[in-house]
């Protein structure tokens, strides 16, 4: 009998073992973060002065331009051009069947000229050989060209899996967002601002624009030689980027309505993160002016160690972009991107979509990894694994396409 007591103390103390360490967090069993509640979230559907706002008409004449203009005052700033009146494209290389016949691909040099000069940059793009125009994702590439966005596919990378995004119908597009501004304060007076006025000086206007957004501009000169090319769908274009790049996606998406979707892939603080939760081991405005004061225009750091009581935040830039497609994604260990604030920002913008009578994250809270909400306009989903881009989160981007009709 005694023996037997024994023996049940023995085996409830290893059950016990057993049961805690399926909740803790082992390399084979990456937590789920918990999730903190965001807190005094400034309301979506209210305008400045106090009116709520309930239909599309009232978001598309009052409150999306209020909010635009507090986002480019305060934080990405304002573009002294959109599209220059100079604006060519040319043939940098011949165009050349690859990828075992499965793809053309174009070399395309963009050139621009501006008051202070000529400037020119040259992307890449992967056209799926097919009877249809391809629908395509363009991606910002934040990383070296040499190694993640090889034309000539020597260098193959997962960064931009070319191959498998154009094996769907897609077409793969990449540009280096370097060759439009340098990613250092130098970048500032190099490049797209070179060419259209000196923003480097310390007296620059409060609000002129910075790095992230001439990135994004960028973006959208790939996007009119798209509208020029008859091989590929210009309604069914994507931009996509990670991390600095992921929150010039955004940028992107918000600034110019042409892209269909935009998918910001671990973009966190100053991208899709919330700033109205409390992530403390995430990135907050006071880190990021501080590294790179140059992403954005000079106003913005009046809100460190103030963002929680900023008017504004990014869950209302994310917003901007309906009734369009989103895609916002985090990764387990990406604790500095804050994944519970990106998850947030998404589920905050929804009430924008429904405006449109469609549904933006449709979740019942923050999801388990490898488990993507595309229900609605907004995809979420968490990737277990560090800060990067990988096949995975293509995929996911991908079949959110696929399932709103982008391939026919
Ligand atoms: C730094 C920066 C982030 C940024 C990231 C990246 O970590 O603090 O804001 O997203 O670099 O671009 O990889």
């Amino acid at each position: 009998m005694k023996m037997r007591s024994q023996y049940a103390w023995i085996k409830w103390c290893m059950e016990a073992v057993l049961a805690a360490m399926a909740v803790l967090p082992t390399a084979a069993n990456p937590a789920v973060p918990s999730a903190p509640e965001p807190k005094d979230v400034p309301e979506l559907m209210t305008t400045f002065k106090g009116e709520k706002v309930t239909t599309r008409e009232q978001w598309e004449k009052v409150r999306a331009p209020e909010l635009l203009a507090e986002f480019t005052r305060e934080e990405y700033g304002r573009r002294p051009v959109e599209r220059p009146k100079t604006l060519s494209f040319a043939a940098a290389e011949p165009d050349a069947v690859m990828m075992d016949g499965k793809a053309i691909r174009k070399r395309v040099r963009v050139s621009y000229g501006g008051k202070y000069g000529t400037n020119e940059f040259t992307f890449t793009a992967f056209i799926p050989r097919q009877e249809q125009p391809a629908p395509a994702f363009i991606l910002i590439c934040n990383r070296s060209a040499a190694e993640n966005i090889d034309p000539t596919r020597e260098k193959k990378s997962d960064f931009w899996p070319a191959e498998q995004i154009v094996a769907r119908g897609y077409a793969a597009i990449a540009f280096w967002n370097g060759d439009i501004a340098p990613d250092c304060n130098r970048g500032l007076s190099e490049g797209v601002f070179a060419v259209f006025g000196d923003t480097s000086r310390p007296d620059r206007p409060k609000d002129a624009w910075g790095v992230l957004s001439a990135w994004a501009w960028g973006a959208s000169r790939v996007m009119d030689w798209i509208e020029t090319e008859p091989l590929l769908d210009a309604k069914h274009v994507a931009v996509v980027g990670h991390s600095r790049g992921g929150k010039t996606a955004l940028v992107a998406g918000v600034y110019d309505k042409r892209f269909a979707m935009a998918c910001s892939n671990d973009s966190g603080c100053s991208g899709a993160k919330l700033n109205h939760i409390d992530l403390p081991r995430s990135e907050h405005l006071a880190d990021i002016v501080t590294t790179f004061p140059y992403w954005f225009c000079r106003n913005y750091v009046r809100h460190v160690n103030a963002e929680k009581s900023w008017r504004v935040d990014q869950h209302e830039f994310v917003a901007l972009i309906a009734p369009r497609l989103v895609c916002i994604a985090s990764a387990t260990g990406d604790a500095w991107a804050g994944p519970e604030g990106e998850y947030a920002s998404g589920a905050l913008a929804s009430p924008a979509w429904e405006l449109y009578g469609k549904k933006g994250l449709v979740s019942n809270g923050f999801p388990p990894p490898e488990t993507p909400l595309q229900e609605g306009c907004i995809s979420y989903h968490l990737r277990t694994g560090k800060h990067n881009l990988t096949p995975y989160d293509w995929k996911v981007y991908m079949d959110f396409a696929d399932r709103h009709g982008w391939r026919k």
